[in-house]
């Protein structure tokens, strides 16, 4: 993972990075470092093993450059030390270097190329600038081609690099496969960026860069190389994001200003998707693949997988397509047999997850048509896979995804409802989705505003709890399995959603006296079965609680949700959970954005 950032031609290079290195913390946050350097060779490499904030106060008012390169972490090679925090620097102090990525083969490079040299890192990243300062002073390159070289030595390797030479400080040699990197085109200077967000108060203008390419960024010229070493010309586009949308405001955490934003996204995603009349606005080449497709797969990690698994209820129900939902970092390494005609849905939120874009690599290699539905535009796997739908949720910042989940739910809905009005469905025209849509923002609205008594089943039954269990059927399984998620990342519980019928199988044999064990109860024919499922925990010593709709509510039931149409009950029943796993994390005192071990924006498979 991690996030890099670079800026040369700017004499405010110090606080272009640092304000660029705050907005990138989503991708890692185990320790932070900037390199800063001017042409009158004054420099200073600072490192932490805390957050942003740590660095800004070990950046004394001295450290003031025109060009630097910036990096924040999330470990994968060497443990959280100074040594192994970014930027890594040659072993004579001359070439400085950034990564975001793993380079495989470092081991084997280094007993090739580097059997002398005394390392200061564990990390992999070391090797290729110690390779760079070889090239250089060993065997009398460029920095440019002693660059080029370093890159073509690494063997299935993920990587975003950006290189600085103190010798020429205001040229930065950047480098990107498999990890997301970008150029900021600015006005007299330029930077570089794992993702936009990160330079948008300097730019709005970015240039994209393809895997395989090497950019040598000047403060008055990019130069792009393609794979063999060309000049390419590479697309460029504006983003506009309010910057102030990713303000936490007067909310403690992210986290709980993004639970509380769902019903206002559900509403923007109506104003979106249907217009005053009601129609669709989904584009017709898109439902026009889909249609012609004789199977439907849905690819996600995670959070964005859960969403898939109500999707495929949605998809197959108004579509009559077959429909398929795979976890990408399986997907990746183990394709099904596929159909001749198969169409691909990928969902993410950051639109960068390295192991669903594995997976778009593949299809696109096999010619097959795609769709991301994502929360960010222009992001990788949205410039890559064939059509895109926008979440439209606005930045979720919080490590735990909650908001972009029931968008991902919801604009399935309508693309399933639009898909299959198109194919002439009646079951697909008979589904008022616009109507519903309104009645779970508003049954969302009512959700949030329970945050006393969701705060008091918290500490009473999950704050000392060792684990808990969501159980379900059908779709409230699926939602179980995003309840137990949510729970285990932010507050370290050990949680797990089971199918309900499963549990006398084997995992009844965990239930313990006071193991809160939550039914998730939302579907009609299997209501009075989960309610008895839940019974046999309780007669064995559970603490029984339940998430129920409202018509299936019965005496004692713990926690009752508006009613609105089945499918669509995962955007509501999911939001206690979501309030459960924030006030467990709050109430033991945790950093309920920023998980110990997380990053948001997972971008190594
Ligand atoms: C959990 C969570 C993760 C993400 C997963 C995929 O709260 O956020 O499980 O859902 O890393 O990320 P995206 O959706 O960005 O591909």
């Amino acid at each position: 993972m991690c996030g890099i950032v670079g800026v040369t031609g700017n004499k405010n290079a110090t606080s272009i990075l640092v304000n660029g290195l705050e907005k990138l913390q989503y991708r890692g946050y185990d320790s932070a470092g900037i390199f800063v350097d001017s042409k009158d060779h004054k420099d200073y490499l600072v490192k932490t093993t805390g957050s942003i904030d740590d660095l800004k106060k070990k950046i004394g008012p001295e450290v003031q450059g025109t060009a630097g390169i910036g990096h924040t972490r999330w470990a994968t090679h060497g443990g959280v030390n100074i040594d192994n925090a970014h930027p890594q620097f040659s072993d004579d102090d001359r070439f400085y270097l950034v990564h975001n990525g793993v380079i495989e083969n470092y081991e084997q490079l280094k007993k090739e190329y580097l059997p002398n040299v005394k390392f200061h890192s564990q990390t992999d990243t070391e090797v290729a600038v110690q390779l760079v300062d070889k090239f250089v002073t060993e065997d009398g390159m460029t920095t440019k081609d002693a660059f080029i070289k370093m890159l073509s030595l690494l063997k299935n390797s993920s990587y975003a690099f950006i290189l600085m030479d103190r010798d020429d400080p205001d040229t930065l040699y950047a480098a990107k496969n498999k990890s997301p990197m970008l150029i900021g085109l600015c006005d007299g200077f330029n930077v570089v960026c794992s993702d936009s967000i990160a330079m948008l108060d300097v730019t709005d203008t970015f240039l994209e860069v393809v895997d395989g390419d090497v950019a040598i960024v000047k403060p008055d010229s990019v130069t792009v190389l393609d794979e063999k070493r060309k000049p390419a010309k590479r697309n460029q586009f504006k983003v506009t994001i309010d910057p102030s949308a990713s303000d936490k405001g007067t909310y403690p955490y992210y986290m709980l200003k993004e639970i509380d934003e769902q019903p206002n996204v559900m509403r923007k995603l109506v104003k979106k998707y249907f217009d005053a009349d009601g129609n669709m606005n989904v584009g017709c080449g898109l439902m026009d693949n889909i249609l012609d497709s004789d199977r439907i797969y849905i690819v996600g990690a995670g959070t964005s997988y859960h969403a898939g698994l109500v999707g495929k209820e949605l998809m197959e129900k108004y579509t009559g397509i077959p429909t398929e939902v795979h976890v990408s970092s399986e997907f990746a390494y183990e394709e099904p047999l596929l159909p001749k005609k198969p169409f691909f849905i990928f969902l993410t939120q950051s639109g960068e997850t390295a192991d669903s874009r594995e997976v778009l690599v593949n299809v696109n290699k096999q010619h097959f048509p795609s769709l991301t539905i994502t929360n960010v535009a222009n992001s990788t796997l949205s410039r890559e896979a064939t059509y895109t739908m926008l979440l439209n949720a606005g930045p979720e910042i919080s490590v735990a995804s909650t908001k972009a989940y029931t968008a991902q739910i919801a604009i399935q809905a309508i693309l399933a409802k639009a898909v299959g009005m198109r194919g002439n469905r009646q079951v697909a025209k008979d589904f008022d989705l616009g109507r519903q849509l309104g009645l779970v923002a508003t049954g969302m609205q009512s959700i949030v505003e329970e945050k006393d008594k969701i705060d008091e089943i918290a500490k009473k039954y999950f704050v000392n709890a060792k684990q808990a269990f969501y159980i379900g059927r059908g779709v409230d399984y699926t939602v179980s399995l995003e309840a137990a998620l949510k729970l285990k990342e932010i507050s370290y519980v050990h949680a797990e959603g089971f199918a309900s019928g499963e549990l006398k199988h084997g995992t009844i044999a965990l239930i313990e006296k006071g193991t809160p064990v939550i039914g998730i109860i939302t579907q009609k024919k299997t209501a009075g079965l989960t309610h008895s499922n839940l019974e046999e925990t309780a007669a064995r010593g559970a603490n029984a609680l339940t998430i129920v709709r409202q018509s299936l509510a019965q005496d004692g039931d713990t926690f009752v949700i508006p009613d609105v149409d089945e499918l669509l009950t995962p955007l509501l029943s999911v939001i206690p959970a979501q309030l459960i796993a924030y006030y467990t994390s709050l109430n033991k005192g945790l950093n309920v954005d920023r998980p110990r071990n997380l990053a948001k924006s997972v971008t190594v498979e």
